[in-house]
């Protein structure tokens, strides 16, 4: 089936857990909308501001130049090349994007999509290794006082490193059979941060929020983003990882109309748009590239008070 923008999406392929490819597209060539600077680059350029998808289409088309590459996915490829992308960006005055970047293809209530639980994993058994790793690299240690974790768009998994515990780690998600199985959550809660995307708790209260190949669904990100901001520590770390696979219906349109290196400047600019934190960063931490499921983070500090 062809999405809005007339490109062919891989939807019938099953995947693990019934979760689909997303498309990866080729960004469309037009011109970039605002300046990057790769490390080093001294010159800033800046350009015609576009909307929605071509904006995105021209960052990375600049982002492409920027690197030295003929096409953002071929340069995308290049070792690194996902860190780079977050650089030096000179964000747009306005949120670039519309309305319809965050339709999708299903409208339904998620509540009657996400009903019945699913115990299956969404990535596979490496990618969901790189990203304990990663947190293991950058989470409090385990069993620290006073540190509290939350996992946003939570199910019965949250990938965190084997045997890691908090006296509190909160759980969000839209399923819970899934959520009470969790072994990692000391608490959860139930809620479609679609209708309701207010998060449940004090300022100030977690050290790191997690969200895990879900901010795709997400169709009011910079609500949900700007109180992430709100309920984290200053200092805490927000970290968004994801992979090339979706429940494609389910997701937004800006996203399954676009491509891994797409995700991270718009995962990147959620941060930027909400404030309050510091400027995002990307890393590409797929195991084995072109191998196993890719897996990207994008992730950001609050500004300290
Ligand atoms: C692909 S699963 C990922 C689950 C888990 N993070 C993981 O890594 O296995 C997508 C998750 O997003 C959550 N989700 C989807 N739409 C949501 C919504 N509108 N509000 C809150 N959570 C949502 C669901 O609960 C579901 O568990």
């Amino acid at each position: 089936m062809a999405n809005r923008f007339g490109i062919r999406l891989q939807h019938r392929l099953p995947r693990l857990g019934g979760v689909y490819p997303c498309l990866a597209a080729n960004p469309l060539s037009s011109m970039p909308p605002f300046s990057t600077r790769a490390s080093g680059q001294r010159a800033t350029r800046r350009v015609a501001l576009g909307i929605g998808f071509s904006f995105l289409s021209q960052f990375i088309n600049m982002a492409a130049a920027n690197l030295g590459a003929k096409s953002f996915i071929a340069s995308a490829r290049q070792k690194g090349a996902i860190e780079k992308v977050l650089e030096n960006v000179e964000w747009p005055e306005q949120f670039p994007f519309k309305e319809e970047d965050f339709q999708r293809f299903d409208e339904s209530s998620d509540s009657l999509f996400y009903e019945s639980p699913r115990f299956v994993t969404h990535i596979d058994d490496p990618a969901i290794a790189a990203l304990s790793k990663f947190y293991l690299e950058v989470f409090p240690p385990s069993d620290s006082p006073g540190v509290a974790l939350l996992d946003i768009c939570s199910s019965w998994v949250s990938h965190y490193p084997k045997g890691y515990k908090q006296s509190r780690i909160a759980g969000m998600g839209m399923n819970e059979e899934e959520l009470k199985l969790n072994p990692v959550l000391t608490e959860y809660v139930v809620q479609d941060l679609n209708v309701d995307p207010k998060l449940p708790f004090e300022d100030n209260t977690f050290d790191v929020i997690t969200n895990v190949v879900s901010v795709d669904y997400l169709t009011k990100p910079i609500d949900v983003f700007r109180e992430i901001s709100r309920i984290l520590k200053p200092g805490g770390l927000a970290i968004i990882s994801f992979s090339n696979r979706c429940f494609w219906t389910k997701a937004i349109s800006i996203w399954t109309s676009t491509g891994d290196a797409d995700h991270v400047v718009i995962v990147g600019g959620y941060f930027h748009y909400a404030g309050g934190f510091e400027p995002p960063k990307a890393v590409d931490i797929s195991p084995n590239p072109g191998r196993t499921d890719p897996m990207y983070v994008v992730y950001s500090r609050k500004l300290a008070a």
